[in-house]
């Protein structure tokens, strides 16, 4: 056991989970938990960073670099497409979603439920992994993390060049469309790597993204062509290492 498992900080990390839940919940109030500090709850809303708005809302984030900040690795025009048109779609159709599901509780009527339930986990997922998706990237990226995300991707994975390898195959191998996705496990205070299909599907519940890659077609294809694992494989140029682990840091801490 480490120190990061002990008791409170376990605790505090299952305080964020509370916290990330009440965000993906939101719709028309501000996320923040009846017992907990407002600097506390913009600390667990910087986790998604600019998923919502300070009316609790959801937004498209601006992205924090230009369309061409990643090139060569990824192109500005892909940038501008995957940001400006399939976020958005995303965080359209999860407002939408949740119009709906508003709708029904108020009318009784929930004919509809299994539809808009699943529209609410595809576009919230979507929403949620793309905040973090450029968030993790930069200009002048690359490279390995230091630190302390260093030292638990070290204890977890057995070494940079292990965890990369798995990341690596895990999003390259991915059925369809879907993502690679690093994250905080908070059940067992690590890290671990998941594969998801679409956003929404083969995950665990209770994880917090902490760096992930997109591998729909509509993140590579213009560039790459089908040539996917070429795609992830330049990815790894425009990770932002200390921004990720600017991230890990606040699960980390609790
Ligand atoms: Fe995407």
């Amino acid at each position: 056991m480490t120190d990061r498992r002990d008791f409170l900080k376990l605790g505090g990390v299952a305080a964020a989970g509370v916290a990330l839940a009440s965000v993906a919940g939101a719709q028309t109030s501000r996320p923040v938990a009846a017992d907990s500090p407002a600097s506390h709850s913009e600390a667990m809303k910087a986790l998604i960073p600019g998923a919502v708005d300070e009316a609790g809302s959801y937004v498209l984030p601006p992205l924090k670099y230009g369309y061409d900040a990643l090139e060569p690795h990824i192109d500005a025009q892909t940038m501008r497409l995957h940001h400006d048109k399939h976020h958005a779609g995303y965080v359209k159709g999860l407002i939408g979603a949740e119009e709906k599901l508003a709708e029904m509780r108020a009318s009784g009527d929930f004919a509809g439920i299994d539809y808009w339930s699943r529209k609410s986990a595809f576009h919230g997922a979507g929403h949620f992994l793309h905040c973090v998706f450029w968030d993790s990237m930069g200009s002048g990226g690359g490279g390995a993390p230091t630190g302390a995300l260093a030292k638990c991707i070290e204890r977890d994975f057995g070494g940079f060049e292990a965890f990369k390898a798995q990341f690596s195959a895990a999003s390259k191998g991915v059925e369809g469309s879907g993502w690679g996705i690093l994250a905080y496990q908070i059940a067992g205070a690590k890290l671990v790597i998941q594969q998801a299909m679409n956003h929404q599907l083969l995950t665990q519940w209770g994880l917090v993204p902490v760096l992930c890659v997109d591998v729909w077609e509509h993140a590579y294809y213009l560039h790459y062509q089908n040539q996917r694992a070429a795609y992830v494989d330049a990815w790894w140029n425009t990770v932002d290492w200390n921004r990720v682990g600017e991230r890990f840091g606040m699960l980390e801490a609790g």
